[in-house]
């Protein structure tokens, strides 16, 4: 008889649900989310959301690098390709000024216990644009000593010089993007990165002190194939990662006009990327990971498997974080910023954000005032976004509501329940082993303005 190992065993139960989860859902980095956002909130709604925040508890900061020395050709994140150093050079005053100017706004100084540097790339940027940057975020705010700052990176731009300056200027955790090492996936996405490139930007981050190492790691990318997923890992474990994040290629060619260079006749289909993300996870469990969510996997020791323990993770913008500040202030084209009246994301465009911050205004081009429903609505879904878990009564008690009023939709979690996808004794909703692929779509449920939006999002799996 030919017995199949459990994860095996689960894995074909998986892919016998996936006919009816294949679809699409938003990933919950926020709720409402992105799509909500309309142009009837923005700069003087910000500028008073600002005036108002409460700087008891230190805040969180995010800001947006759109600059690349490449174009990876899967690429979702908002960003250019420069060459010149000028056009980088401008940006960063004109992000020092928007620092100021949001700094300003506050009641008073504010301490701050998160810098995040996104992109786009944000180590395309020089020594000194980083003196520039760093020097401004120290002057208009308290930069806690044990704040975390992190900051994602190309490899393959990377010098030893560059992290060293940045090591000097606090920098403590580093995201590195490698997506896959296979020859034959990166011709197919146009980013050539050997693995000794990605072992270089390691070890120069190490012998910076920057001791904390995330690897960016994707499935679903055309050509790529389950050995190409395992081989990749295999290679990134030699380097002892802290994290690794494998995000599944969301293709949105309507969003990202460039990802209509991949040939979507070389995709892998929704039952290979099930496959590839679940036999990584198994992978990634019996090198002692611990599994994180949707896409993110860390060692034991890592702040982001203590906080998953502690439940107290959180999702932001970008991703999962161990971040627990109340409010992020986000700088540059497209940043989000989540206060706690709403959420506000600057201008998309580079060129519009240049022109709002060089004329002294806030670059707020559209966003959502939160009502007590969405908080609530919203601490549900980040709850089972995080812990596959959530109690109704406990998160309904602190937000003074009644967990009967999210009756409509654990009535819809009714068929998820009778997959096995997702168990339910009492008001504790919880997502199943078998349904952790899919808790975007059992989240979709708590979601109340989905409809409209539902096929602007990429798939579920
Ligand atoms: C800002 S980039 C990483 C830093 C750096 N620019 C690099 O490419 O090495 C952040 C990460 O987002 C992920 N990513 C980008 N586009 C994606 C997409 N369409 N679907 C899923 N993940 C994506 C990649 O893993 C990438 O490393
Ligand atoms: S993956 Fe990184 S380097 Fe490639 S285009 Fe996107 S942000 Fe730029």
């Amino acid at each position: 008889m030919n017995v199949l190992n459990p994860a095996a065993a689960l894995r074909l139960r998986q892919l016998a649900l996936l006919p009816h989860y294949d679809t699409r859902a938003p990933r919950y980095t926020s709720y409402p989310t992105a799509v909500q956002f309309t142009p009837h909130i923005g700069p003087q709604q910000q500028g008073e959301w600002l005036e108002a925040l409460a700087l008891d508890a230190p805040v969180s900061i995010y800001a947006h690098i759109p600059f690349c020395a490449r174009l990876c050709w899967y690429c979702g994140c908002n960003t250019r390709v420069v060459h010149r150093g000028e056009s980088i050079r401008d940006y960063v005053v004109l992000l020092r000024d928007e620092i100021g100017m949001v700094a300003r706004r506050l009641p008073g100084r504010a301490r701050v216990g998160s810098i995040h540097l996104g992109g786009g790339t944000p180590n395309m940027l020089t020594p000194d644009d980083l003196s520039v940057l760093f020097g401004t975020l120290r002057e208009d705010f308290d930069v806690e000593d044990a704040a975390e700052i992190a900051a994602e990176l190309d490899p393959a731009q990377l010098t030893a010089e560059w992290a060293r300056a940045a090591a000097g200027h606090g920098l403590n955790r580093a995201s590195l993007g490698v997506q896959d090492l296979s020859p034959a996936v990166q011709a197919a996405v146009n980013r050539h990165e050997p693995f000794e490139v990605v072992a270089g930007a390691a070890a120069m981050l190490r012998a910076a002190g920057v001791s904390a190492l995330n690897f960016d790691l994707m499935y679903g990318l055309p050509r790529q194939t389950i050995a190409d997923v395992l081989n990749t890992l295999d290679q990134v474990l030699t380097l002892k990662p802290s994290r690794i994040a494998l995000f599944g290629y969301a293709h949105v060619p309507w969003m990202k006009s460039h990802q209509k260079l991949l040939d979507e006749a070389e995709l892998p289909d929704g039952a290979e990327r099930l496959e590839q993300s679940q036999i990584a996870a198994e992978r990634l469990a019996s090198e002692g990971y611990v599994e994180v969510g949707i896409d993110h996997f860390a060692r034991p020791d890592d702040s982001m498997a203590v906080a998953l323990k502690a439940r107290t993770l959180h999702r932001n913008f970008q991703g999962y974080t161990t971040d627990q500040a109340g409010a992020l202030l986000g700088f540059g084209a497209s940043a989000i910023s989540r206060l706690p009246q709403g959420l506000v994301q600057n201008q998309p465009s580079e060129l519009l954000w240049r022109a709002a911050i060089s004329e002294g205004r806030l670059a707020t081009a559209r966003g959502v005032e939160l009502t007590d429903e969405d908080r609530f609505r919203g601490e549900v879904i980040e709850r089972l976004m995080c812990d596959l878990e959530v109690d109704l009564d406990a998160v309904a008690a602190r937000h003074h509501r009644r967990a009967g009023e999210l009756a409509g939709a654990v009535a819809g979690l009714a068929p998820l329940e009778a997959d096995g996808v997702v168990e339910r004794h009492g008001q504790m909703v919880r997502i199943t082993e078998l349904g952790r692929p899919f808790v975007r779509t059992a989240c979709a449920q708590f979601d109340a303005y989905l409809d409209s939006a539902a096929l602007r999002h990429s798939r579920v799996v």
